[in-house]
């Protein structure tokens, strides 16, 4: 098969942040690597999105031009995207001169088939910054929620889309002042007319179980002709003669920078034609992956246009979208300055790359929204990362190395089949966009050859018999430095590698239960691949990352003993949780900062018990977990929620719990 993976185009307006790399970029360089390890054809393009209302925006605000703002974030979002080991074929952007051309050439194309309209409409125009206003330029109060500062496209409050006509009190965002109506001429893309044609294309096709039901909302509700022209000075020209200081809508061209940056990677790659072997031979399949609120755009709009134009163009595949990672329980958002910065995150760790891609991966939120939080963060790369995978590497290189350099690959057929067997699961479950459970099938086996090692136990056997026990495991270390490329290639996999001097495998190779090779040669001595993560570190990374400027209030006193009713009994989340790790908070004799897991991962709270309980005594045990309770920081520790515990008084409390133990996250009713 041949594949043409896409990531998101993001603005050149700012940054990337850890949503969007977990949303898109990530889950698309690991189908990339592993695909290229299975032997398939695959380009990977992506590039900056030059155009619209949000580069439009960021230089009005720092009164500069839309030409300077891309021309600093367009590099920039490169470099940091290749820094995490993202790796695309080309890097592109919309503002270059191949792209307005395919752009132009697709509009001319669709009102020659008869599929543009013609509509003149009203529009807002500023008076004072003499431009007419994109309907994000226009604010004012939510006819639906009353929210005083809803976008003319959409209220952020309540979610309801909205015209800027709607609006009640509409001001300009720009100058503030009252936008004034005017005639205007745009066109209309028919996707009414282009209904059936998307009907027939999405029952072809499957979808995630948080794309299908988006489409089929949409579907349902019956697509609108949308005008795929505006009335800005910024973008694309609308190539044709009487439309002057109007320009392409950039939902409608930006996703044709994928066509365009394939064609300037044939154009790099010396094969000028190449880009139509992956855009129009029906064997390629062309994938999207993007974050939830470009559904529309991917599973609808461009495959209208693609379509539309009738020139021989594949449509879209496949479009795993991701849902949204909040970070400590809260919205990422850039403005509020509630966010982790990759070019941030790369300055204060420029050597923990793989490790913010293996929790990244293990977050993924791929069918519901996920949270990041530096517990977590600490916890996986402590206990799973370091505990289960790499020290067992490492442990096996080192007994290894302490036996000479050149060692026998002789694994047992036991493990040469459960090798096999999780390249085979990790493979099947990567096709099927799941890259979080992939990681956990690659945890599995490390899960498995450190409970086998430990049963083996070489250091309590012969020299001879111990030798031969790990000569048993060559053939696994081999091969890790296979399966581990995908989602930690920027230093673990490689160093693994070039310890043992072992090249990349073949995914076949590694799904056939004989041995990868005769013999490894150790090449150095052998350093753990991933250090512990220290307090230090983690605290260093959180004060830089994300300072928290104060701290939530402490909530009112014991409540009221009042009836509720049974509408506010149930607006309470009660769940059984297991309690995974439990500390003490330094300077209190009441807290314990206690690690909690529900069915969605794990959770912080802080629970006044240390003088019944100590934290040995909790470990592993249940409880239950008033899950939805306002989140507040206490002595610097972010509490989610409360344990529940029986008594009076601090020291005479009494853990409740179900009478025998249950999954975590089962809810308690
Ligand atoms: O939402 C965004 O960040 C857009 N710039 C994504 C565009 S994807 C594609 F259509 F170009
Ligand atoms: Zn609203």
């Amino acid at each position: 098969m041949r594949y043409l993976i896409t990531a998101a185009l993001p603005y050149a307006n700012g940054p990337l942040h850890i949503g969007h790399i977990a949303g898109a970029y990530l889950p698309a360089d690991i189908f990339t690597r592993y695909l290229r390890l299975r032997g398939e054809e695959v380009v990977f393009v992506c590039g900056s999105d030059e155009h619209g209302v949000a580069i439009t925006l960021r230089a009005w605000q720092e009164n500069t031009s839309p030409q300077t703002i891309i021309d600093r974030y367009h590099p920039l979002l490169e470099a940091s995207l290749r820094r995490l080991g993202i790796e695309m074929d080309y890097y592109g952007r919309t503002s270059h001169p191949v792209h307005h051309r395919i752009a132009q050439h697709f509009f001319l194309r669709l009102l020659e088939k008869g599929w543009l309209e013609r509509q003149e409409v009203e529009q807002f125009w500023d008076t004072q910054a003499q431009t007419f206003l994109p309907d994000r330029y226009i604010i004012g109060t939510c006819p639906h929620c009353g929210f005083e500062e809803a976008y003319g496209d959409q209220c952020e409050k309540c979610g309801a889309l909205l015209a800027p006509s709607d609006l009640i009190n509409p001001r300009s965002r720009l100058t503030g002042s009252v936008p004034e109506r005017r005639p205007s001429t745009q066109y209309y893309l028919r996707l009414d007319k282009l209904q059936p044609h998307l009907v027939r294309y999405v029952q072809q096709h499957s979808w995630k179980p948080n794309v299908g039901p988006v489409i089929q909302n949409w579907l349902r509700q019956g697509l609108s002709p949308r005008a795929i022209t505006r009335d800005l000075s910024w973008g694309i020209p609308v190539p044709l003669e009487g439309m002057e200081n109007k320009v392409l809508y950039v939902w409608f061209e930006a996703p044709l920078g994928y066509i365009s940056i394939t064609q300037l990677w044939a154009q790099a790659q010396g094969e000028p034609q190449a880009w139509e072997r992956f855009w129009k031979d029906p064997n390629t399949r062309l994938v999207h992956f993007i974050g939830k609120d470009n559904i529309v755009f991917h599973t609808l709009i461009f495959p209208a246009v693609l379509m539309a134009v009738e020139e021989g163009y594949v449509l879209p595949y496949a479009v795993p979208a991701h849902e949204f990672l909040n970070l400590e329980g809260k919205k990422i958002s850039t403005s509020r300055r509630w966010s982790i910065d990759i070019d941030a995150y790369l300055e204060v760790a420029p050597d923990r790359i793989d490790e913010l891609r293996f929790v990244l991966t293990a977050l993924m939120p791929q069918t519901k929204d996920r949270d990041f939080t530096w517990e977590e963060f600490s916890v996986r790369i402590n206990n799973e990362l370091v505990a289960t995978l790499t020290n067992l590497l490492h442990r096996l290189l080192s007994l290894l190395w302490r036996q000479g350099r050149a060692h026998k690959v002789q694994p047992t057929p036991l493990w040469l089949q459960h090798r096999a067997e999780a390249a085979r699961q990790i493979g099947e479950r990567l096709e099927n966009y799941d890259f979080a459970g992939a990681l956990d099938a690659l945890m599995e086996l490390a899960r498995q050859a450190n409970r086998s090692l430990n049963e083996d136990a070489p250091w309590h056997q012969s020299p001879e018999k111990a030798y031969e026990i790990l000569l048993g495991y060559t053939d696994l270390l081999a091969a890790m430095g296979t399966l581990l490329e995908p989602f930690l290639p920027t230093r673990v996999a490689p160093t693994l590698r070039s310890y043992l001097g072992v090249p990349l495998f073949s995914w076949k190779a590694l799904e056939t239960p004989s041995p990868l090779l005769a013999e490894i040669t150790l090449t150095q001595q052998p350093q753990p691949l991933v250090p512990k993560l220290t307090e230090k570190e983690l605290q260093k990374m959180r004060d830089t990352l994300l300072p928290v400027s104060s701290e939530e209030k402490a909530p009112s006193q014991a409540a009221p003993n009042v009836y509720i009713s049974i509408e506010d009994f149930q607006k309470i989340s009660l769940k059984v949780v297991t309690i995974r790790k439990a500390e003490r908070i330094p300077n209190t004799d009441k807290l314990l900062k206690v690690l909690i897991e529900a069915e969605d991962g794990l959770h912080t709270v802080v629970s006044g018990i240390a003088q019944s309980y100590t934290p040995e005594q909790l470990v592993g045990k249940q409880a239950i977990w008033v899950a939805n309770l306002m989140p507040r920081v206490m002595r610097g520790v972010r509490s989610e929620g409360m344990l529940l515990f029986a008594g009076e008084g601090a020291s005479a409390l009494v853990r409740v719990a179900p009478e025998h133990e249950v999954p975590p996250g089962t809810p308690v009713k």
